[in-house]
Parts: C-alpha cells; sequence; structure tokens
C-alpha cells in the first residue's frame, strides 16, 4: 500500500515576468489503486501540478509538501522520482526508429531492477499484459501508438506486483503512479 500526499502545496513558475504564483494551497491524498482525475478549466494549474510532482525545474514549491509513503519527494531528483513510480506518461510519445516499446520498457525495467529480465520471460510478460488488455500483441512493435501506451501502464503495474513477491529489491518499490499531462 502506497500513498502520495500533497500538503498545502503552492507553486509558481518563472516566467518573462519573473516567478508567477500558480498553485495556491492543493491537498490531494492518493492510495494505491486509486485513480484520480483532475479537472478545471483551461490555464488552471493541471499540468503545472503534474509537472511539480514530476521534478520539472521551471516549477518552484514555494511552500507545502508531497510526500510518498512518508518520503520527502521534494528532495529527490527527477530520476529518483521516477524509480519511485512518480512520472508523466508520454501523452504523444516521440516515435524513435529501430525502439520498440518492448526494448524500451525492458530497459526501463532493467534499470530498476539492476538486471535484465531475459528475453523469453519479457517478451511473454509483454505479450500477456497485452492480451489482458485486449489488445493487439503485433501492436507492441510501434512506438507511438495509444494502444502501445497503455500496455506500457499495464506492464509497469504487472512488474511491480511481480517484484512485490520477487526480491527485497523489488518489495520496497511502490505501485508507480503516473500522470498523463498536455
Ligand atoms: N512553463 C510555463 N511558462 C509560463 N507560464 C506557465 C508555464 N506553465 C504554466 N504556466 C501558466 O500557469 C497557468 C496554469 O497553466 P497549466 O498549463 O498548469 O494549466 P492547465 O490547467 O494544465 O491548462 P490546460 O487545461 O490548458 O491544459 C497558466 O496561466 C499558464 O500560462
Ligand atoms: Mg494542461
Amino acid at each position: 500500500m502506497s500513498v502520495l500526499e500533497i500538503r498545502d502545496l503552492h507553486v509558481t513558475v518563472e516566467t518573462d515576468q519573473g516567478a508567477t504564483p500558480i498553485l495556491n494551497g492543493i491537498d490531494l491524498t492518493i492510495n494505491t489503486g486509486e485513480t484520480h482525475a483532475i479537472m478545471g478549466p483551461n490555464g488552471s494549474g493541471k499540468s503545472t501540478l503534474a509537472y511539480t510532482i514530476a521534478g520539472h525545474p521551471k516549477y518552484t514549491v514555494t511552500q507545502g509538501t508531497i510526500t510518498f509513503d512518508g518520503e520527502d519527494v521534494l528532495s529527490m531528483t527527477v530520476d529518483e522520482r521516477a524509480r519511485a513510480g512518480l512520472f508523466l506518461a508520454m501523452q504523444y510519445p516521440v516515435e524513435i526508429p529501430g525502439v520498440t516499446v518492448t526494448n524500451f520498457l525492458r530497459t526501463a525495467k532493467t534499470a530498476l531492477d539492476g538486471e535484465a529480465p531475459s528475453i523469453r520471460q519479457w517478451t511473454k510478460d509483454v505479450k500477456t499484459s497485452m492480451t489482458n488488455l485486449r489488445m493487439d500483441p503485433g501492436s507492441r512493435s510501434a512506438t507511438s501508438t495509444r494502444a502501445s501506451r497503455v500496455a506500457r501502464r499495464s506492464v509497469m503495474r504487472s512488474f511491480s506486483s511481480r517484484c512485490s513477491s520477487r526480491s527485497s529489491r523489488c518489495s520496497t518499490r511502490p505501485t508507480p503512479v503516473s500522470t498523463s499531462t498536455r
């Protein structure tokens, strides 16, 4: 069970006019398994919140806290946040010829675990996740389809639960919380 807690969050963004306040006292708690839809008018700060959680350098927290399982997210670097499961999903991923989603994900998994999963097991896992989502497993060779983005998310979640039962290294890792923004 993981929990992301945002308390009294105030954020400014650097503009040509200097630091401009955007978020003024956001409170939000997200527990494992919950899906939160953040709604608001254009320019109200939804993306600002997502960028701030992910650690975008243009956004400065002037007050408040963000913690993940009690750990201070604001003192973590962007890559540390990503490894903990806090990252922005790519809504419009850049297609890189020759880089398949399968390999992209395997590389990420290797970075998390410190060792590469066997290709055989990996291919099986990706296929299973895609089948569970009723997606055409053939689409995993594409890098920019909506289907592949969904597959990526599913695969990350399934790793998390498998990790929990396998190694102490993985067991401390929370379920990824991904956000998508535009
Ligand atoms: N990098 C930036 N540089 C300058 N101003 C910014 C930046 N990011 C956000 N802002 C300003 O902060 C305010 C909130 O913008 P933000 O993009 O967070 O809103 P949003 O709720 O995501 O809007 P939308 O629904 O259009 O996606 C806007 O006034 C925007 O102009
Ligand atoms: Mg936005």
